[in-house]
C-alpha cells in the first residue's frame, strides 16, 4: 500500500495595507508603467508595524486548519519556510506550534528563500511517507518588507509580505483514492550563486540584519532554464506529459518568468494560479497563497493535478506534482 502526503486544507493571510506602484512611485523613481511591463505587479501588502511573521503564519495557519477540520492538538509537524524570522531564534515554527496549542511533535523553520514552501513540502512529505509523522503543517510566511532597501528602486519594487498554509494528512490510499496526495518533490540548489540573491547582514558577519541585494539578470537569466528543467524533470518522474497539467501554481516571483515556464509547457494561461499582479514576491509565502486562493474560490478541484515550482537564494529550486 501506498502512503501519501495528501493536503486536506488550505488558507492563507495577507496584511491589510496595500501598497500601490504608484505609492512606490512616490518615494523612488519608478513607475506604474515600468513595474507592471517589467514584472506584471501591480500591487503589494505591507505588514504593519509590530506585525511579524509570526502573526502572519499563525492566521494562515487557523485557516488551514479549519478547513481541514483538524486541531492544532492533532498537528504532529510543523514545517515553516521563512527568509525572515521573528527572530534569529527559536524557529517561528515553534511559535506557532505554542500559539497552536500543540504540545508534541517537532517544529521547525526551513530556509531556502523564494523555494522555501518547496522545500518544506518535501521535507514534511518525507516526514510522513517514512512514518514519522501523519498530520503536517507547511507554512510559508514571510515579512519581506522589513529586508528591503527602499531607497533602492531595482528590489524594493518587487516584494510583499504575506503567508500561506496547508495541512498534510498521511493516507494510505485505495481504489479512488490511491493516486492522491504528492506524487513527488524534486530539489536543487547551486551555491556557487550565492551573492546573486542575497542580504548583506546577518549575525555572524555583520550583527545587522542587513538588506536584500539581486543580480536581477542573472537570477531571471537563471530561473528560465532551471524552472525549464526541474519541471521536465517532475513530469517524468511520473510518467506524465504537460498536457495533464490540470493547474501550474509558481512561485509569483515576476510574470516574465511564469509565462516562459507556461510557454516552454505549452499550457494555456487559463491554467496557471496568477497573483504576481496583487501580491508581488512574497518569496515562500506566494506558492501557498496562491494554491488557497484557487482551492478556496473553487478552480482547483478534488483529483485535479497541480505543479508547483519555485526558484530562490542559494540559488534553490524545486518543483511538486500534486493530485489534489
Ligand atoms: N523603475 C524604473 N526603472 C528601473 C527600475 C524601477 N523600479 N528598476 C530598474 N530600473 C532601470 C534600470 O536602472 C535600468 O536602467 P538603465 O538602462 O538606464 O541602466 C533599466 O531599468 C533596465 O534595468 P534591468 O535590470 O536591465 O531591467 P530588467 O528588464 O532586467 O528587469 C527585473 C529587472 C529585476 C525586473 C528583472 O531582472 C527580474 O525580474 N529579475 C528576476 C528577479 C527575481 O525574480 N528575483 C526573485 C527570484 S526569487
Amino acid at each position: 500500500m501506498v502512503r501519501r502526503s495528501c493536503i486536506v486544507g488550505c488558507g492563507s493571510y495577507l496584511p491589510s495595507q496595500v501598497m500601490t506602484n504608484d505609492d512606490l512611485a512616490k518615494r523612488v523613481d519608478t513607475s506604474d508603467e515600468w513595474i507592471t511591463q517589467r514584472t506584471g505587479i501591480k500591487s503589494r501588502h505591507i505588514a504593519a508595524p509590530g506585525e511579524l511573521t509570526s502573526d502572519l503564519a499563525l492566521a494562515a495557519a487557523r485557516e488551514a486548519l479549519a478547513a481541514a477540520g483538524m486541531p492544532g492538538e492533532a498537528l504532529d509537524l510543523i514545517v515553516l519556510a521563512t527568509a525572515t524570522p521573528d527572530n534569529t531564534f527559536p524557529a517561528t515554527a515553534t511559535k506557532v506550534q505554542a500559539a497552536l496549542g500543540m504540545r508534541g511533535g517537532a517544529a521547525f523553520d526551513v530556509q531556502a528563500v523564494c523555494s522555501g514552501f518547496v522545500y518544506a513540502l518535501a521535507i514534511a512529505d518525507n516526514f510522513i511517507r517514512l512514518g514519522q509523522a501523519r498530520n503536517a503543517l507547511v507554512i510559508g510566511a514571510e515579512t519581506f518588507s522589513r529586508l528591503l532597501d527602499w531607497n533602492d528602486r531595482t528590489t524594493c519594487v518587487l516584494f510583499g509580505d504575506g503567508a500561506g498554509a496547508v495541512v498534510l494528512q498521511a493516507t494510505e490510499g485505495t481504489g479512488g483514492n490511491a493516486d492522491r496526495g504528492i506524487l513527488s518533490t524534486h530539489l536543487h540548489s547551486e551555491g556557487q550563486h550565492y551573492g546573486l540573491l542575497w542580504v548583506d547582514g546577518g549575525p555572524s558577519s555583520t550583527q545587522t540584519t542587513g538588506h536584500l541585494r539581486m543580480s536581477g539578470q542573472e537570477v531571471f537569466r537563471h530561473a528560465v532554464t532551471r524552472l525549464a528543467e526541474v519541471v521536465e524533470e517532475a513530469l517524468h518522474a511520473n510518467g506524465l506529459r504537460p498536457a495533464d497539467i490540470d493547474w501550474l501554481v509558481p512561485h509569483q516571483a515576476n510574470r516574465r518568468i511564469i509565462d516562459s515556464t507556461a510557454r516552454k509547457l505549452a499550457l494555456p494561461v487559463d491554467k496557471i494560479v496568477l497573483t504576481v499582479d496583487h501580491h508581488g514576491n512574497t518569496s515562500a509565502a506566494s506558492i501557498p497563497l496562491a494554491l488557497a486562493e484557487a482551492v478556496n474560490d473553487g478552480r482547483i478541484r478534488p483529483g485535479q493535478l497541480v505543479l508547483m515550482e519555485a526558484m530562490g537564494g542559494g540559488l534553490t529550486w524545486g518543483a511538486s506534482l500534486v493530485r489534489m
